[in-house]
């Protein structure tokens, strides 16, 4: 499967993911063809790309969080948002809820992988972005050994990092690389109107209300609002910094579609040290798989091999389909191996995107699907 663009989405192609709306309703159904109609209506709604079939990795891929507890915390968060707009009071109860519900679904799922980008409308982002960033908080949390009240503290701060934004004009917020220095200087208060709400709740511990103020600090000191600096920082905030910066960097923005899990985590590795605590970045991507479902790569044995599903134990050896022999031809019908029983194989390397496209097309055709490539002849 394959994110593709909405400009790029074509009639006849075949979802290979379910794309959620903005209360966990399903806005299109896996497996279902696409029309004219429909192409427009995700237009309309905001939706920047949508994952296809194209033959490469179209298997099923665990959730972190299954869709009854997205679709839950989204209604929770929903109507807890609803009425802190209408009152301005903040239904912490309904907060807490909800992280609960996610902290209790992700550690029953201890063992799946970050390995696709959520698909979601532009004008949904500050809420799916916050779900996200308590989910990645949550999944760092676990992997420094945390303990469960301190995974909930976290996940609270986590969830309600930006909830200064929307004290903020809503015009702001939609189009934020359209921004003048003004507006832009308006944002950098959200961490601080953040902090101010949270901390009057006696119900928030002052933990989770800091991570609103510090999650835009840098180790290096030239984070905002204050800039703290290195040991400064909480970790809450350190965790949160970086799970914020992955989930925006694998975004969909107007007229820009997000880079995928492994080109976010080079972004994060190279700030590693200067906007990043190490500590918290690696125990981050102990959660990211190395080589995501989809991905081709490149074997010791010159073959060609797409990734079928990944082992948290083992995410430099997940189980694969090979798919060309040495020769460069597809193999037909393609076999599985799993890499961990496997120890005389190995791989080279992952096939860069423009190389997997020529794959992916020689498949697709071969299989009639619609992939929205364009055609060699
Ligand atoms: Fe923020």
């Amino acid at each position: 499967m394959r994110r593709i663009p909405l400009e790029d989405l074509r009639p006849g192609m075949v979802v290979a993911r379910t794309v959620m709306g903005f209360t966990g309703r399903a806005l299109l159904t896996e497996n279902t063809r696409l029309t004219d109609n429909y192409i427009v209506r995700l237009g309309k709604i905001g939706i920047g790309s949508v994952y296809i079939k194209d033959g490469l990795g179209d298997g099923e891929v665990p959730e972190i969080v299954s869709e009854k507890v997205l679709f839950s915390v989204s209604n929770n968060l929903n109507n807890s948002l609803k009425s802190f707009t209408v009152n301005n009071s903040i239904n912490v109860t309904s907060f807490k809820k909800s992280v609960n519900l996610l902290l209790e679904n992700i550690l029953s799922n201890r063992n799946v992988l970050i390995q696709l980008e959520d698909i979601r409308s532009f004008s949904d982002y500050v809420f799916t972005h916050s779900i996200n960033v308590a989910v990645y908080s949550i999944m760092t949390g676990i992997s420094l050994g945390y303990s469960e009240n301190r995974l909930a503290d976290l996940g609270l701060g986590a969830l309600l990092h930006d909830i200064g934004m929307l004290a903020l004009d809503a015009q702001i917020l939609n189009d934020p690389e359209a921004l003048s220095i003004v507006d832009r200087n308006k944002i950098k208060l959200h961490p601080e109107l953040g902090f101010n709400l949270l901390r009057q709740q006696r119900e928030i511990s002052t933990l989770s209300a800091h991570v609103a103020y510090q999650h835009h600090e840098r180790v290096d000191g030239k984070g905002y609002p204050r800039g703290l600096e290195g040991s400064q920082i909480l970790d809450y905030a350190k965790i949160v910094a970086v799970t914020d910066t992955f989930d925006a960097v694998i975004s969909d923005r107007p007229h820009r579609t997000g880079c995928t899990t492994t080109d976010a985590m080079v972004v994060i590795k190279k700030l590693s040290g200067t906007h990043f605590d190490p500590v918290f970045v690696e125990a981050f991507a102990s959660n990211v798989a190395l080589y995501p479902v989809g991905s081709v790569l490149k074997l010791n044995t010159e073959h060609l091999a797409v990734v079928t599903s990944v082992n948290r134990f083992n995410s430099d050896r997940p189980r694969i389909s090979v798919i060309c022999n040495q020769a460069g031809d597809l193999i037909k019908p393609s076999y599985e191996i799993d890499l961990a029983e496997t120890p005389e194989i190995s791989v080279m390397r992952r096939l860069t995107y423009e190389e997997t496209q020529i794959i992916r097309l020689r498949i697709a055709k071969e299989s009639n699907l619609e992939t929205g490539l364009p055609s060699k002849d």
